[in-house]
Formats: C-alpha cells, sequence, structure tokens
C-alpha cells in the first residue's frame, strides 16, 4: 500500500466486529508510526546532549537550541512522508495546514531549558488528534528510555507494559506537579497554588518537562499535574496516555479542556474533585494554608 494511503476515512463497517477491528488498525498504524519517529528524534536529542550546544533565546526566558530545530525537522518529515494529507502543527514553527480532521501536535523537545542545563530530564513528545479529539501519543526520554505510549481505546503503556493511574484517593496522600511556562512569567500567579499544593500534599515537583509530567500521572508516580499557559504541542501526547492509564484532565474550574487551552488539569480521577476545590479557594484569595509573612531581614539576636 502507498504512503500515507491507511489516514484516508475507512469505509463504513458492516457489523460492530469490524468496526472495532478497522478503529484498531487504523490507530496501530499511527501509533506505531508515531513510535518509529520519536525514537528516531529521540537518538537525535541524545547526541546532541553528549555535546555542548548553543542556546538562543525566542523570548527573554525561552530557550531554544539545535537540537530542538533539527528534532522537530525529523518528525516533520517523516510525518509528511507518510501522512502526506494530515495538518502539522510544531513547536519550532513547523506548520503543515491540509485543513484535515486529522492533527498533529509535535514537541520536539519538551524541557528545553533541563536540556540547556544538562539534566536529564527531556522528552519528544508526538500526539495525534482528530476532529480535536485525542486519539494517539507517544512520548519519549531518550536519556532515561522510557517510551510512553497509548491509542484511544487500547491502553497506555510505558515500555510496552500496561500502565494505570494511582489509586490514592485524598490530595494529603498525594505527590503533584506542576510547571511555569517561560512567557509572562512576572504575572504568573501560581506560586500561590504551588505553595498550597507543596504544604497541603505529599509535596508538589516542577521537573520542566509538561509531557513527562503527565506522563507521571499516568504511571501513578503524581496523582495530579496542572498548569497554566501550556500549548497543544505540550500535552496532545500526555492527554491520550493519561486518559488510556484511566486519569481524567479538564479545565481547573472542571470545564471541558482541548489541548492549548488557557489551563489544564489533569489526574487519576480519584483526587479530581478535591483539587478543583482547593483551586476554587485560592482564586478566592482563600489560601487553606496561610503564607507566612516575609521574614525579617534584621539578624537574629
Ligand atoms: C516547557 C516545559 C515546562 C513547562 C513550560 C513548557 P519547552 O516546554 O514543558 O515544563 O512548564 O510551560 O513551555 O519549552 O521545554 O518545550
Ligand atoms: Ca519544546
Ligand atoms: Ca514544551
Amino acid at each position: 500500500m502507498a504512503a500515507g494511503a491507511k489516514q484516508h476515512r475507512p469505509k463504513r463497517p458492516s457489523n460492530q466486529y469490524e468496526k472495532g477491528i478497522q478503529l484498531y488498525m487504523t490507530n496501530v498504524d499511527y501509533l506505531s508510526a508515531a513510535t518509529e519517529i520519536a525514537r528516531e528524534a529521540g537518538q537525535i536529542l541524545r547526541n546532541f546532549s553528549d555535546r555542548s550546544v548553543a542556546v538562543e533565546y525566542k523570548g527573554a526566558f525561552d530557550l531554544v537550541t539545535v537540537a530542538d530545530r533539527t528534532s522537530e525537522e525529523l518528525v516533520i518529515r517523516r510525518l509528511r512522508e507518510r501522512f502526506p494529507s494530515h495538518s502539522i502543527i510544531g513547536e519550532e514553527g513547523g506548520r503543515v495546514d491540509n485543513g484535515s480532521e486529522y492533527v498533529w501536535h509535535i514537541d520536539p523537545l519538551d524541557g528545553t531549558t533541563n536540556f540547556a542545563h544538562g539534566y536529564p530530564w527531556f522528552a519528544v513528545s508526538i500526539g495525534l488528534e482528530r476532529n480535536g479529539e485525542g486519539i494517539a501519543g507517544v512520548v519519549y526520554n531518550p536519556i532515561t528510555e522510557e517510551f510512553y505510549a497509548a491509542e484511544k481505546g487500547a491502553g497506555a503503556y510505558l515500555n510496552n507494559r500496561r500502565i494505570s493511574v494511582s489509586p490514592i484517593d485524598t490530595l494529603e496522600n498525594g505527590l503533584f506537579a506542576t510547571g511555569f511556562p517561560a512567557s509572562k512569567r512576572k504575572e504568573n500567579v501560581n506560586v500561590y497554588y504551588f505553595h498550597q499544593f507543596s504544604v497541603l500534599t505529599h509535596g508538589c515537583r516542577r521537573a520542566g518537562s509538561a509531557a513527562l509530567d503527565l506522563c507521571s500521572v499516568a504511571s501513578g508516580r503524581f496523582e495530579g499535574f496542572w498548569e497554566f499557559g501550556l500549548k497543544s504541542w505540550d500535552v496532545s501526547a500526555g492527554l491520550v496516555i493519561v486518559t488510556e492509564a484511566g486519569g481524567k484532565f479538564s479545565d481547573m474550574r472542571g470545564g471541558a479542556y482541548r489541548s492549548g487551552d488557557a489551563d489544564m488539569f489533569a489526574s487519576n480521577g480519584k483526587v479530581h474533585e478535591e483539587a478543583l476545590n482547593l483551586f476554587a479557594r485560592i482564586r478566592r484569595g482563600d489560601m487553606a494554608a496561610a503564607i507566612p509573612a516575609v521574614p525579617s531581614t534584621e539578624p537574629r539576636a
């Protein structure tokens, strides 16, 4: 079959059984393509991570390197070879707008700041959405060699082993994560949320890769992850992985979230409501844990 032929809408199935098989085969095809491409891109990131690369600035604190760009070029080239009629949105400017119902969202290097500082926590993230709904996603950390993959209706996997979200059902027993985007840093109110979650739960991590944070919710390491200002390429793949691992996501008021909306919360599902309630309190300025006063600068007697 010619490259890209599988992207066409399957013929209307004659019964439920056929329908299941067709859906499965179509998605497996997308997932295996994404898997192969993410592995190749991951190899690029690993090679660049062995040497020092120049850092450029897209904004005051928004870094980009040759590794981001080389990885994105590779991913887009490969996707276009396989799915020429699909649309593509890449963080580093790669765009293919075919008006397709299928859109690939690519973060060629999620965790650029970590990468630039030699902190080995970054990933390539490739998500596929159909009419705005996530149907397949892969996230690959080439340093730890953790490869997350999921497709709609077929479960989530870490290095080919099925994963699921954690059973913890209270905030106080949970571990959480958040992040702070590079843009509009000084206007970001997330420090209040970070403080509350840090003192009212087992803790709150800020590891620097939204895609991997979502995968940590999916694999049961974290109970929840939220952030303001994420882009579709940060979350598209991770949200499929969370959902297929049994978790859920919404905006931070509990409303519907589509990748790229203003704020997002993903969790194991069991702590979702309690976290939304805490977000609401913080929004009202009603801090469940009081923020201590600024300490005196006078030396202690
Ligand atoms: C960033 C990371 C970080 C998150 C930022 C993202 P990048 O992506 O995911 O964890 O806090 O909002 O922009 O720039 O490293 O691809
Ligand atoms: Ca990136
Ligand atoms: Ca990113």
